[in-house]
């Protein structure tokens, strides 16, 4: 059967960089840095990244590349045991994951209306942040949202691969840095720039607590959309000849980028202007809204701003559909444009229960779930701190130990030598069990 792939080497590498930056980078990087005392979080993310991201996005490249095949069936290829399990638990991570990516999806769509209606021009700093958190216990209108965004998804993977996916990641990416580094150079001229470099930059390494150290790790994953196969599958419409370290370089390299940039963003308007989240996952709604209102032409700016947001987070939400989607067309043999229906109606069902949890349902918001989490944050909890890394864990020992030698050699045939063996080094003695190490040591077992 024909399958598709990318039209140009660049095509891949800005469509996973749009798989990979997404609302992981520009919300959730700077509320968790945000909660877990700025810069020593970062610092431990910065070494999750080098020593566990980089390799695993190596690795999944690899798998996706030699094989040409969904998850599921790259595994078997590689492979012939049971080892293709790994790919069933990324599908599993995908579809847990987008139902309720596309809930803060919905998120943005909103404050994209918002800020094109002008909604907040008459508001106060402390109105601004009154009305997210009205809107979080507004569950119906969650819901709302939250099915428009998946629509928006949906048509995107209709469409495909080259038409769909390639298409949509060449045009926003270029956009996206654009404006965020106009965003960045605006709050610099802010008062509270100096203060937000010394939370971002000078390490307080008393904050860092077993669950920090997992948090970061866990972000490090989602971020990079690592440990379920997204890269896998977009490495599977790779054209053979193509360095596999080079383009992994590329990709970590610009999603750290973006996180960073995002901090460096919304951190010195925190200061400037004492704002204290109301809920911290609230941070890059409510400190937009009020920067665009202090900014020259930040009527204009604001909604173009979130349309960008709306775009990276459904470059990131496409992948993570068409992880569950690849599957059903290459091994159950369904058209695209019914696996994607079938398949996003389920994950958008699956989303509300997500949408409702902080209001609309009664008895749903009163459950507290693992650690007095939501539905929500249960969710969000046990894929990226848990799912994700167990895949990674799992995908550095087949790609180190298990894989045929010969197929590997040849994948990175095009490159350099000792970066190569490093990486496997890497991929067989350290990235798995520090990886397990910092789960265990979460959990209290070490
Ligand atoms: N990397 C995406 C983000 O940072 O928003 C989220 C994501 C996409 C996670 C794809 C996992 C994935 F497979």
């Amino acid at each position: 059967m024909y399958r598709e792939n990318w039209k140009s080497k660049l095509g891949f590498i800005l469509a996973a960089s749009g798989s990979a930056v997404g609302l992981g980078n520009l919300w959730k990087f700077p509320y968790e840095s945000y909660s877990n005392g700025g810069s020593a979080f970062i610092l431990l993310y910065l070494i999750a990244v080098a020593v566990t991201g980089l390799p695993i996005m190596m690795a999944e490249i690899f798998i996706g590349k030699s094989t040409n095949r969904n998850p599921i069936g790259a595994f078997k290829a590689l492979h012939p045991s049971a080892w293709h399990f790994i790919g069933w638990l990324g599908i599993l991570s995908g579809f847990i994951i987008l139902s309720y990516y596309s809930v803060v999806g919905g998120w943005t769509l909103r404050y994209f209306f918002q800020t094109l209606t002008g909604a907040y021009l008459s508001m106060s700093d402390q109105g601004i942040s009154g009305d997210f958190v009205s809107f979080l216990r507004n569950g119906q209108s969650q819901l709302f949202f939250h099915s428009f965004f998946m629509l928006g998804t949906i048509a995107i993977v209709i469409f495909g691969v080259r038409k769909g996916i390639e298409l949509s990641g060449k045009i926003f990416m270029p956009i996206l840095v654009i404006l965020l580094l106009a965003m960045v150079f605006f709050s610099m001229q802010t008062p509270g720039f100096g203060k937000s470099m010394e939370f971002l930059f000078q390490p307080d390494f008393s904050k860092i607590t077993a669950q920090s150290i997992i948090d970061a790790m866990g972000q490090s994953f989602f971020s990079l959309s690592l440990g379920m196969g997204a890269i896998i599958t977009y490495g599977s419409y790779m054209q053979k000849n193509e360095p596999v370290i080079k383009d992994a370089i590329t990709i970590v390299f610009f999603d750290t980028s973006i996180a960073i940039l995002a901090c460096l963003m919304i951190f010195p308007i925190l200061f400037s202007y004492k704002i204290q989240p109301a809920e911290s996952i609230g941070i890059l709604f409510t400190t937009l809204p009020m920067i665009f209102l202090k900014m020259p032409a930040g009527i204009v700016i604001g909604p173009i701003f979130f349309l960008l947001v709306i775009f990276a987070a459904i470059t990131s939400a496409v992948s993570l559909l068409e992880v569950v989607v690849a599957y059903f067309i290459d091994e159950k043999k369904w058209p695209r444009k019914k696996a994607t229906l079938f398949l996003g109606i389920a994950i958008w069902m699956l989303g509300i229960p997500s949408a409702l949890s902080n209001g609309g349902w009664n008895w749903l918001t009163k459950i507290q779930f693992i650690g007095n989490r939501n539905f929500f944050d249960t969710l969000d909890y046990i894929a990226t701190n848990w799912m994700l890394p167990v895949g990674g864990i799992f995908i550095a020992i087949f790609t180190g130990w298990i894989v045929s030698v010969e197929i590997r050699d040849d994948s990175f045939a095009r490159d350099h030598k000792m970066a190569y063996q490093f990486m496997i080094f890497l991929l067989k003695y350290i990235t798995p069990g520090l990886v397990l190490l910092i789960l265990l040591h979460g959990t209290g077992v070490i």
